[in-house]
């Protein structure tokens, strides 16, 4: 996997500001190809621009399906040659022509510990649900909703007096911690993914071969 990771975005883009801290400080080996919004408007946007990235808005608006969208959007990747697609609130679910174009190389994180509480307002399901404990995950992006294999995932208590925002803020302390630690897992290779577990170090292809190579 190259080290050129695209950075998908709709809003705040506060995780994206993580990854390219994590990068500045040289916590995260990589550089950041390019960030595309859905969202003219994207906050994160401005944040790229501000790194010196280039940034780029795709409305989702006026395609004749998903699909061309989504294709639209391989289309800019492939041509910065990214390796790693990194979705960072991204609010539209992508399809096949993204995930068969990166296969087990486009990633997201969600703010709750998944399997519980996918989809929409997951700080708000932890809450009312009454889940002592929620947190982050990062995880690969399969066609199902917040469905794939687990990366890395940081717990974060839920406190008798949280609200939904004092509960969002907890876990994305943690988010910012886990994007970019997950990303450099990613990259330094040496894991698979068997069934649906992300396995890392001995009796991966590459520690396979390394244990060959000094038999
Ligand atoms: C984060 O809570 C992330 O987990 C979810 O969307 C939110 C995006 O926030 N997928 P930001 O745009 O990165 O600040």
């Amino acid at each position: 996997m190259n080290r050129r990771l695209g950075v998908l975005i709709s809003g705040r883009g506060s995780n994206l500001q993580a990854l390219i801290d994590a990068i500045r400080e040289g916590r995260l080996e990589a550089q950041i190809a390019v960030v595309m919004s859905n969202r003219e408007d994207a906050e994160g946007l401005e944040k790229a621009r501000d790194a010196g990235l280039e940034a780029i808005a795709l409305s989702h608006r006026g395609w004749p399906s998903r699909d061309d969208y989504d294709r639209a959007i391989v289309r800019e990747l492939r041509s910065r040659d990214v390796g790693l697609v990194c979705l960072a609130g991204f609010m539209r679910l992508v399809g096949a022509p993204l995930l068969e174009a990166f296969p087990n190389a486009v990633v997201n994180i969600h703010p709750s510990l998944l399997p519980a509480f996918p989809g929409v307002d997951a700080q708000r399901q932890a809450l009312d649900y009454g889940a002592t404990v929620s947190g982050a995950t990062v995880h690969f992006v399969t066609p199902a909703l917040d469905g794939g294999p687990i990366i890395v995932q940081r717990v974060v208590p839920v406190l008798s007096n949280d609200t939904v925002e004092s509960l969002a803020s907890r876990i994305l302390v943690e988010e910012h911690q886990a994007y970019p630690e997950a990303v450099a897992l990613l990259l330094e290779g040496g894991w698979r993914v068997e069934g649906r577990r992300f396995v890392r170090g001995a009796g991966s292809a590459r520690a396979k071969s390394a244990n060959a190579a000094s038999a």
